[in-house]
């Protein structure tokens, strides 16, 4: 069963050539699938409509064997599906890294003192200890990209989706997300315009072209 299940979805607005025209995609359980196009393709917006934050014209969406039309069928999806923003800004809202990472769980339904256990072992296991106590808005955007990998991993996803997620990122601080994302056990969607950090984390690519989804390829 797939993971994830996009057909034809179809997605434009007024006055423009459509931007995804019957375009269709899956994920496998296990799968780390590289998502790539031209600026403007629709890439983001195609991750956009697998967490339906952006309903499509026209097509179905399925995730974890189950189709996905209104509203509340997508907040099962958005708990079990974590998406990394493009902008890190755009995910981090709470004075310090602490909270944002608890912020997540918290609204889960956790108790305060799980919260805080989830955070301390995520900081730790991603070796960010360090960061714990810091004001989020002043960290650097490296600093802040990881950050937001841990509040999306605080809430358990079983799918990840990183948009773009070495924009803002120095060196070492993509060598530590390689790092980190090597080590995960989830199914990953990636969009990245880096061929070298698409190599190290995924194994197998697609492109959106002309409104579809399709192997990468002449
Ligand atoms: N609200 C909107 N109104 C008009 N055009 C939009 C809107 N949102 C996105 N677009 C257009 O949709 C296209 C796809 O955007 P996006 O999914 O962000 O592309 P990508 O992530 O591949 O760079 C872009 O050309 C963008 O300008
Ligand atoms: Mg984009």
């Amino acid at each position: 069963m797939a993971l994830i299940e996009l057909e034809d979805i179809h997605i434009s607005y007024p006055g423009q050539p459509a931007i995804l025209a019957g375009a269709a995609l899956q994920l496998l359980p296990g799968q780390r699938l590289s998502l790539t196009g031209p600026n403007g393709s629709g890439k983001s917006t195609l991750l956009r409509v697998i967490l339906g934050l952006q309903a499509p014209q026209r097509g179905t969406i399925r995730a974890f064997g189950q189709p996905r039309t209104q509203e509340t069928d997508f907040h099962e999806v958005r708990r079990r599906i974590g998406l990394v923003f493009q902008d890190a800004d755009d995910q981090l809202f709470c004075p310090t890294v602490a909270e944002d990472i608890a912020f997540g769980p918290l609204n889960l339904g956790k108790s305060k003192s799980e919260a805080l256990e989830i955070v301390d072992r995520l900081l730790s296991d991603l070796r960010l200890a360090h960061l714990r106590d810091r004001i989020t808005h002043k960290l650097s955007g490296g600093e802040k990209r990881l950050v937001t990998l841990a509040t999306v991993l605080a809430m358990e996803p079983e799918v990840l989706l990183l948009d773009e997620p070495t924009n803002a990122l120095d060196v070492k601080n993509e060598a530590r997300l390689i790092e980190i994302l090597q080590g995960l056990p989830q199914a990953i969607l990636l969009v990245s315009h880096s061929a070298a950090f698409r190599a190290q984390i995924t194994s197998a690519e697609v492109e959106i072209r002309e409104g579809l989804v399709r192997p990468v390829g002449p």
